[in-house]
């Protein structure tokens, strides 16, 4: 599974790429908005401190207004992904701009149905959100299975299941258990993900007896 972290903040971006875990970012215009910087300027530095695909979100709702602001985040740097959303004038552009050979990201996916056409419109990525469906008492991770079993099913099928909306670890391992092929994780969750007290309890234990033996390992 491939680990994308969900955030604009580029200290937070800097900090967990240094672990080697990161495969891309994505971020949204909320998350850009809590950043108060140029987009620009964020999105330049997200791009030059992670190699894999920068999910940058256009903010026209049309066709012709996407198309132009997808060709300024791409003149950004060469591993921006497009994000679009899930709607009829989004897949118009989605197709547009994969025909042009960009990396595309559906976004805000919260059914079947749309997931598949996300993937006939040729989304490099489509991104269901998982946290948000169970927000409102649906079950976002048979979101994930469903996807997964329908995108099986077609080897013509070339969509990249981007699971999004983490809230917690388990999202991230139910979310694997499904198949999906990548997460974006929140950088809280993305840190959580090492933590287990009998680690931390099993690494003291052992320092504890080392130190007893009074030797150094040099
Ligand atoms: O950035 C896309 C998605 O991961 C945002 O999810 O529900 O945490 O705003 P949410």
């Amino acid at each position: 599974m491939k680990f994308f972290v969900d955030t604009a903040d580029t200290a937070e971006i800097k900090s967990l790429a240094a672990s080697g875990l990161l495969d891309g970012v994505t971020t949204n215009p909320s998350l850009m908005a809590k950043t108060g910087k140029k987009f620009q300027d964020v999105l330049a530095d997200i791009c030059a401190t992670v190699p894999g695909p920068v999910s940058a979100e256009v903010a026209s709702t049309e066709f012709d207004g996407m198309l132009a602001e997808a060709r300024v985040l791409r003149g950004i740097a060469k591993n921006i992904a497009v994000k679009v959303p899930l709607t009829p004038d989004g897949l118009r552009a989605c197709r547009r701009l994969s025909e042009e050979g960009a990396m595309v990201n559906v976004t805000l996916c919260f059914s079947p149905a749309q997931a598949i056409l996300a993937a006939k419109a040729g989304a490099t990525f489509v991104s269901p959100f998982i946290g948000r469906l169970d927000d409102v008492g649906e079950d976002g991770m048979q979101l994930i299975r469903d996807i997964v079993t329908i995108f099986g099913n077609y080897d013509y099928f070339k969509t990249q299941v981007l699971v999004a909306s983490v809230r917690n670890p388990m999202h991230v391992v139910e979310a694997a258990k499904a198949g999906g092929h990548i997460c974006t994780v929140p950088p809280a969750v993305l840190r959580q993900l090492f933590n287990h007290p009998l680690t931390d309890k099993g690494l003291a234990a052992f320092l504890a007896d080392w130190s007893k033996t009074g030797q150094r390992i040099a």
